[in-house]
């Protein structure tokens, strides 16, 4: 089971990378949690490019979307949305196909009371309109500097919250591995008959 982490800061300090890093250690063997280098290593999303010279760092992306069974984004809120890094990254993966049916849990961290909840309201309605499965839960963490602190979450309640959201996000992936194993017997069936 391989979860793919994305996050939509590129701060070194950044609270939301924290997120993603604390999921990383909270996913236990055979599940693993891969984190991407960094979204912020794409160029803009531009149509021509992707027509006549896609970007390797654009394909890299697309093959470690496609190669994985669900999708952690942590993102953070800007401007009560998400993040131009963000965006941008999901531009290039709409023409990829990558998402569609990719089983993707949400998490945002802010410093305010409200917890990024906009820019995960926000995401969530692009994420469905490409067709990404985004599971029922999700994980805010409102006044985040008290609960992150060296790059980890330190809150004992935000963990175990986070351990349930990863929980379930393997279900949907296990779920969506399930139907499309269906789909292939049902295809050879057919081609056989
Ligand atoms: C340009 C800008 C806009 C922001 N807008 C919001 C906002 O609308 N809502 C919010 O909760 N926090 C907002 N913040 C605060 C961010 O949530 C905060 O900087 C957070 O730590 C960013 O995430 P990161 O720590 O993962 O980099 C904003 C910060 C910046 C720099």
């Amino acid at each position: 089971m391989r979860i793919l982490g994305l996050c939509g800061s590129l701060r070194a300090g950044s609270l939301n990378a924290a997120v993603l890093r604390s999921a990383a250690e909270l996913v236990v063997p055979p599940r693993e949690l891969l984190v991407d280098p960094g979204l912020g290593r794409l160029p803009f999303f531009d149509a021509d490019v992707e027509t006549t010279a896609l970007p390797r760092v654009v394909a890299e992306l697309r093959g470690a979307v496609g190669a994985a069974d669900g999708l952690l984004i942590a993102t953070p809120e800007y401007a009560h949305g998400t993040s131009g890094v963000l965006k941008n990254a999901l531009e290039w993966l709409v023409g990829g196909g990558e998402m569609d049916g990719k089983p993707v849990a949400l998490a945002s961290a802010s410093p305010a009371a409200t917890g990024g909840d906009r820019a995960r309201a926000w995401l969530a309605e692009t994420l469905a309109v490409m067709g990404a499965k985004v599971i029922p839960r999700e994980l805010g963490i409102p006044r985040a500097t008290l609960m992150i602190s060296d790059g980890r979450i330190t809150d004992e309640p935000t963990r175990t919250a986070l351990a349930r959201l990863l929980d379930d996000l393997a279900d949907a992936a296990a779920e969506a591995r399930a139907a499309a194993a269906v789909e292939v017997r049902e295809v050879s069936g057919s081609l056989a008959s």
